[in-house]
């Protein structure tokens, strides 16, 4: 069995939560929308649904709108409100190591007229707080930071950022895509307006997410065709899914943490012994299933491709876009060198992983980086004689 260590891209589907979604798979077919039986049966599956999650986050079941993921929370939340608010101001703040869901959100409201600030970070992917507030002018209508990044695992001030937003009754939308699968964001704590969700990187399933959305917040839905989810999501509702998102989401609430930061940190240690290896992101405020480095002398993808065939999967920072492979906008943005974020590596824990694990992926990782030097050792040698 291979050792799976990129549950930042996704984690495995809970049994409980597989085990729960069963019925509404197999015997509740009903449209929710529909008003005989079935259609009951299945409004109040999905009900249900909304009133775990909701309790969750300690908010109202209204305030959550099921979506189809992260991404398009993220989409619905900052566009949504942007269009919404556009007659009073288009400015937006954001950071410069957010996810493409919101780069490229914000990146679409450029080209509509809307004024974006990407905010710097430091060396390991923090947003100074003091740089929101500086940023904020009179007309921003949002600010959007992410909890905690999907690359580098860095956790952002998000509490002390909402409170700013709250001081200048400016929207704050929050992506807690990453951080929920650790701690259920606490919307009232980071006086926020809005927080993106996604089930499948907390055991859930892929394909369901969820924007909770504060009472009273005007937002223009993106999807237009039906009247679900108040109005601000159409389409036929996800009912599985949801029933799925639910579960998982009940069940990741109380796990210790602490063996599992403690394997995080043994890799990073393990990994940084290497020569020219250097960890991403920040010491200690950071997701505690994520390791990631930036290696000398290598291409992140290369490494990956061996470390599968060796039995371990990883990922890179590097997006790869058509055939052509760039370095991560997170890395760049933290000052690190694009020749050395081309050698990026990405290791996410899980709940299942293990000492042993750790300690193999230490060692493989370590033969791959001295077979792959050595390889473009011998490419650079025989370029340069010919
Ligand atoms: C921080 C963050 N936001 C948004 C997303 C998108 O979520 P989804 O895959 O559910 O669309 C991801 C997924 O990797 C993420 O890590």
């Amino acid at each position: 069995m291979a050792i799976y260590l990129d549950h930042a891209a996704t984690s495995p589907l809970r049994a409980e939560a597989l085990e729960a979604m069963l019925p509404y798979l197999r015997d509740h077919h009903g449209n929710p929308s529909s008003i005989h039986a079935s259609g009951r049966r299945a409004r109040q599956g999905l009900d249900e649904a909304r009133e775990r999650i909701a309790a969750t986050l300690g908010a109202q079941p209204r305030e959550i709108v099921f979506t189809s993921g992260g991404t398009e929370a993220d989409n619905l939340a900052i566009k949504g409100v942007a269009w919404a608010a556009s007659a009073k101001g288009r400015h937006i703040v954001t950071s410069s190591v957010e996810h493409k869901a919101v780069m490229s959100s914000c990146a679409m409201l450029e080209r509509q007229g809307f004024e974006i600030t990407y905010l710097p970070v430091d060396r390991s992917g923090r947003v100074d707080p003091d740089e929101v507030a500086a940023a904020i002018g009179p007309y921003t209508v949002l600010v959007s930071v992410q909890a905690a990044n999907n690359e580098v695992g860095t956790v952002q001030p998000v509490a002390e950022i909402g409170a700013l937003c709250r001081e200048r009754r400016i929207a704050f939308h929050v992506d807690a895509v990453q951080s929920s699968a650790f701690a259920m964001p606490e919307p009232d704590a980071w006086q926020a307006t809005l927080v993106s969700l996604s089930a499948h990187k907390l055991g859930g399933p892929k394909g369901i997410g969820a924007l909770w959305v504060r009472r009273g917040t005007a937002m223009l839905p993106q999807l237009s065709g039906g009247a679900q989810e108040r109005q601000r999501r159409a389409g036929t509702e996800n009912v599985a899914g949801a029933i799925g998102f639910a579960t998982a989401v009940a069940l990741g609430l109380d796990a210790d943490h602490a063996p599992m930061i403690g394997l995080r940190d043994r890799l990073i240690e393990g990994l940084t012994a290497l020569p020219d290896v250097e960890r991403t992101g920040h010491p200690t405020d950071r997701l505690p299933n994520s390791a990631s480095v930036v290696i000398e002398g290598i291409e992140g993808g290369d490494l990956v491709a061996a470390l599968d065939l060796e039995g371990i999967e990883a990922s890179t920072g590097s997006a790869c876009t058509t055939g052509s492979v760039e370095p991560s906008h997170v890395l760049l943005a933290m000052g690190i060198d694009p020749q050395l974020a081309h050698g990026s590596l990405r290791l996410t824990l899980g709940p299942q992983t293990t000492r042993a694990d750790v300690e193999r992926t230490i060692e493989v990782t370590a033969a791959c980086i001295a077979r792959l030097r050595a390889i473009a050792g011998l490419h650079s040698r025989a370029v340069a004689t010919a």
